[in-house]
């Protein structure tokens, strides 16, 4: 059998479809999670505790492997020191569009956060293939609450990005990881760019409901997010938003390039998963 793929977060959106489209490929899977027991993997597939935190997991779950998918969790400096000593070949690293689009990046912001990680990953000399996505299909579960109250309150409603279903960025990942290493940042979009007001419409219209969108302002978003995310993320993500507050946000081919398959539409995301 071949040297395995660790995928770290294996019961992570993206991560499970790693796990997932390498082993349809006939890949050896060694999946991760800081509690392997909770990891809902078939039987062919080796689980492993990896906590990205705890550096007395490393050995064990990188001892034999040749490529490892990875989150961005913290600091990832001792993760990559121990992935080069073990001999890693390439690392996919699920890291963010905010790289690129904030151009000055707020301290201990989303684009710190990413760019620390892949800094990390190439400073232990790892060819690192880091995937910058912008915004998930995934991210309509933010807004749930006000789906099923009618009413959705946004700071920049008619902000637009270029929603990416997360099964193809599993997808982009595991081509990579199939193929040779490499040491790359492709920017990774969606097939269209829309509004946030676009996309409530069209989930509005898939659960047959009326869904109001009110413009609640930077101010008061601020307050609201800030009880869940930490303030420099909310920082991060009003700039990004206020950035594309008027106009249309990147698309890049990128997806299709390297899958071979168009980008999945936000409308199939909508009809896939609600
Ligand atoms: N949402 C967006 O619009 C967006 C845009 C660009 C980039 N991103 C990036 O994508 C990520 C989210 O991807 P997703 O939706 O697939 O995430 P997810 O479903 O929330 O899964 C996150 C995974 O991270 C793992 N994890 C967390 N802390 C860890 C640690 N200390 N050590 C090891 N594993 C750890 C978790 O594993 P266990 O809990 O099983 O241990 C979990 O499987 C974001 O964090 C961001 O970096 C998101």
């Amino acid at each position: 059998m071949t040297s395995p793929v660790l995928v770290t977060g294996a019961r992570g959106t993206v991560g499970s479809g790693v796990v997932a489209g390498l082993r349809a490929a006939g890949v050896a899977v060694r999946a991760a999670g800081r509690d392997p027991e909770q990891l809902e993997v078939p039987d062919d597939v080796a689980r492993v505790r990896l906590d990205l935190a705890d550096p007395t997991s490393f050995g064990p779950a990188l001892d034999g492997v040749r490529a490892v998918f990875c989150y961005v969790t913290g600091e990832l400096d001792g993760f990559a020191a121990a992935a080069a000593r073990a001999g890693v070949e390439h690392v996919v690293l699920l890291s963010s569009e905010s790289v690129l689009t904030e151009t000055d990046p707020v301290p201990g912001g989303l684009a710190a956060h990413h760019a620390d990680a892949e800094v990390a990953l190439r400073g232990a000399g790892l060819p690192t293939t880091a995937l910058r996505p912008g915004a998930f299909d995934r991210n309509t579960f933010q807004w749930w609450s006000g789906i099923q109250a009618g009413v959705v309150e946004l700071p920049y409603p008619h902000a637009s990005t270029s929603p990416i279903d997360e099964r193809d960025i599993a997808d982009v990942a595991v081509a990579a990881l199939l193929g040779p290493p490499a040491d790359e940042s492709p920017h990774l979009t969606g097939p269209e760019s829309m509004t946030f007001a676009e996309q409530v419409g069209i989930v509005a219209t898939h659960l047959g409901r009326a869904v109001e969108v009110r413009d609640e302002g930077p101010t008061a978003a601020r307050q609201r997010m800030t009880a869940f995310v930490p303030g420099p993320v909310v920082d991060s993500l009003l700039r990004y938003w206020a950035e594309f507050a008027d106009g249309p946000a990147p698309i890049t081919t990128e997806v299709a390039e390297r899958t071979g398959h168009p980008g999945r539409s936000y409308a199939s995301w909508v009809a896939d998963t609600l």
